[in-house]
């Protein structure tokens, strides 16, 4: 929807040169601070679960949990944390990526997924597609389906979407704003 895309990016600020000179940050924090824009976003989060047919919804640490657990609260459907390594207490699956520089590894509890659960991956931006494509990865050893992986925001300059379209395997990738 035009209008809600217009809106989201209206709240996110461009930050020049951080974290490192040369990369222009993405600062979701000014649409976090406003309730409409917030509201308008997890509605739409929420409605996405509903039109593919989500049992759960995974949110990726850090700032993708922001706006995962409220997606999944609104949709009434269970919350799943993949969290970086070493944090969650339980018997973990692990997954290891390729970051610009070096390698950053994620985890589930696998025990969270019913077989043959649809889960929809929620997370804030997507990059290069390396953070997404590894939750696909760990969703599919736990022994639960893909229904999809919804971003508020997509770089499409980074083109993450042609990286990640072998993991999807056919499920959609829903971007809000697009830039
Ligand atoms: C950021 C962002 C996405 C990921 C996208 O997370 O929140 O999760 O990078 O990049 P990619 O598509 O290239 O994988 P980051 O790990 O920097 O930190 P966070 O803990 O603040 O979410
Ligand atoms: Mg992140």
């Amino acid at each position: 929807h035009p209008d809600l895309r217009d809106l989201l990016l209206s709240r996110i600020r461009d930050v020049p040169d951080y974290p490192r000179p040369g990369v222009v940050f993405k600062d979701i924090t000014p649409l976090l601070a406003d309730p409409a824009a917030f509201g308008a976003l997890i509605d739409a989060l929420a409605a996405l679960c509903a039109r593919h047919g989500a049992d759960k919804i995974v949110g990726l640490e850090a700032r993708g949990f922001i706006l995962a657990a409220p997606a999944a609260a609104k949709a009434e459907i269970g919350f799943v944390p993949i969290r970086k390594a070493g944090k969650l207490p339980g018997a973990t699956l692990s997954q290891a990526y390729e970051l610009e520089y070096g390698t950053a590894e994620i985890e589930v509890h696998p025990e969270a997924f019913a077989p043959g659960d649809r889960v929809l991956v929620i997370d804030d931006v997507l990059a290069t597609g390396g953070t997404a494509e590894a939750s696909l990865s760990l969703i599919r050893r736990a022994g639960a389906e893909v229904a999809g992986v919804a971003v508020l925001l997509e770089l499409a300059f980074l083109d993450g979407r042609s990286r990640l379209t072998p993991a999807l395997a056919g499920a959609p990738l829903e971007a809000l704003v697009v830039v």
